[in-house]
This record gives structure tokens, C-alpha cells and sequence, in this order.
């Protein structure tokens, strides 16, 4: 099981504390990926950290972009690509979402590339059109590469409270999985009391977790929850 909080432009718990909670948490892999500016912290803290977005290129004129090779030297280990924030308010397309992955794959980087149908999609009976389309892109891209996963985030969930139900998550993940074999992660409103529900599902294989990974006990929580799941 794989636990990911992803602080988005919040400044997050303090590492320190953070990794002291979560240390002795057995059979969950614990990742943090906070902005930028804590990448550092989180490093020498002794967390497992991902950055929150990665560039395809080593280095070059892309202002406000970052490369594998700066992360790896700072000890980041990989990086979430495709979240729907970066979809939807920043321009990212499937094409560029693709790139990154690959590039940060092939640098030695992990990474977490994130997929989901937007409300409206679901109404419109397209869930899994949408999601064959996220997923091929990066796919045809990268194979089941080792370092890949996949989190399934159905856009209507995040930040919302409003959680998919096991089984619509369950539905999704399998389909996912048909599609390019790697483990996937569940993230929308992913909280301590749904988070046991959610992870008992055979084709969940840990969440992607914003909101409640702001806060140590909550973050915490969830992956006490993840590790009973399959223990
Ligand atoms: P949320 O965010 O847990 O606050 O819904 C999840 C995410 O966007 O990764």
C-alpha cells in the first residue's frame, strides 16, 4: 500500500514531527509531496518526497519549470504528473502529461500520474472514455513501467467531502488496471473515516490524499488505515 498526501500550495505539517508519527508505520510506503520550498525539509527530515510537478528537459529556458536531475539532487524521489489542478487551471493536456512521465521515469524518478472524469463526464455516461484516453496517453508512453502509478481521481471528489463510494471506486480502479497494469492509488476526499472502506477494495492500492494530509493525526490515520487493510 502507498499513502501520498500532496500539501498543494499549502506550507503543510512540520517534517520533523511528520516523519516521527509516520516512521513506525509498517507495510505502507508514506510519500510527501509539499511545494517546492519544503522539498528540502522533507528530504532531510527523512521523508519519502515527491515533488508536484516535473519538466521533460534537464534544464533550458522554461521559467517556472523544474527537471529530474534537480529533484534527484535534492533527494526528491519522484513526482505526481496530471493532477487535475494542473489539467484544468494550468493547461496541462494528456500529450504533456505524457512527456513528463516518461522523462521523469527515464531519469530514475517516480511518479504518481494522476487520471479522472470531471463531473459532467460521469453524468454523460464517459467515464471510461475519459479515463482510457489518461491512461493510453501515458501508457503508450511508458509501459508498465516499475515506478509508475496510477491515482484515480474522479475530479468531482477533490476537495469537495464528496467521496466516491467503494464500490464506484473499485469499478474504476479495475478498469484502470485492464488498461495498464500498475498499482493505483484512490485520492478525492480521502479521510480517516472513509479511508478503511475505501482501501479494503482489492484494486486500491493506497490514496493520494490533499486535504486531511495537511494535518499530522489525520495524514496518519489514513495510513494506519491502509496498513490494516492488507495486514
Ligand atoms: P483532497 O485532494 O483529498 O483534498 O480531495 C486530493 C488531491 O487533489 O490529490
Amino acid at each position: 500500500m502507498i499513502v501520498a498526501g500532496n500539501w498543494k500550495m499549502y506550507r503543510g505539517p512540520d517534517p520533523h514531527a511528520l516523519r516521527a508519527r509516520v516512521a513506525a508505520i509498517e507495510g505502507v510506503d508514506v510519500i510527501v509531496a509539499p511545494p517546492y520550498t519544503e522539498l528540502r525539509t522533507c528530504v532531510e527530515a527523512g521523508l519519502t518526497t515527491f515533488a508536484q510537478n516535473v519538466h521533460w528537459e534537464d534544464e533550458g529556458a522554461y521559467t517556472g519549470e523544474i527537471s529530474p536531475a534537480m529533484l534527484l539532487e535534492l533527494g526528491v524521489k519522484g513526482a505526481i504528473v496530471g493532477h487535475s489542478e494542473r489539467r484544468q487551471y494550468f493547461g496541462e493536456t494528456d500529450t504533456s502529461v505524457a512527456r513528463r512521465t516518461q522523462a521523469a521515469l527515464e531519469a530514475g524518478l517516480g511518479v504518481i500520474a494522476c487520471i479522472g472524469e470531471t463531473g459532467e463526464q460521469r453524468e454523460t455516461g464517459d467515464t471510461e472514455t475519459v479515463l482510457r484516453i489518461q491512461v493510453e496517453a501515458i501508457g503508450d508512453a511508458c509501459g508498465p513501467n516499475e515506478r509508475l502509478v496510477l491515482a484515480y481521481e474522479p475530479v468531482w471528489a477533490i476537495g469537495t467531502g464528496v467521496t466516491a463510494t467503494p464500490e464506484l471506486a473499485q469499478e474504476a480502479h479495475a478498469y484502470i488496471k485492464s488498461l495498464l497494469d500498475r498499482p493505483v492509488l484512490y485520492g478525492g476526499s480521502v479521510k480517516p473515516d472513509n479511508a478503511a472502506e475505501l482501501m479494503a477494495e482489492p484494486d486500491i492500492d493506497g490514496a493520494l490524499v490533499g486535504g486531511a494530509s495537511l494535518d499530522i493525526e489525520s495524514f496518519a490515520a489514513i495510513c494506519e488505515a491502509a496498513a490494516r487493510s492488507r495486514s
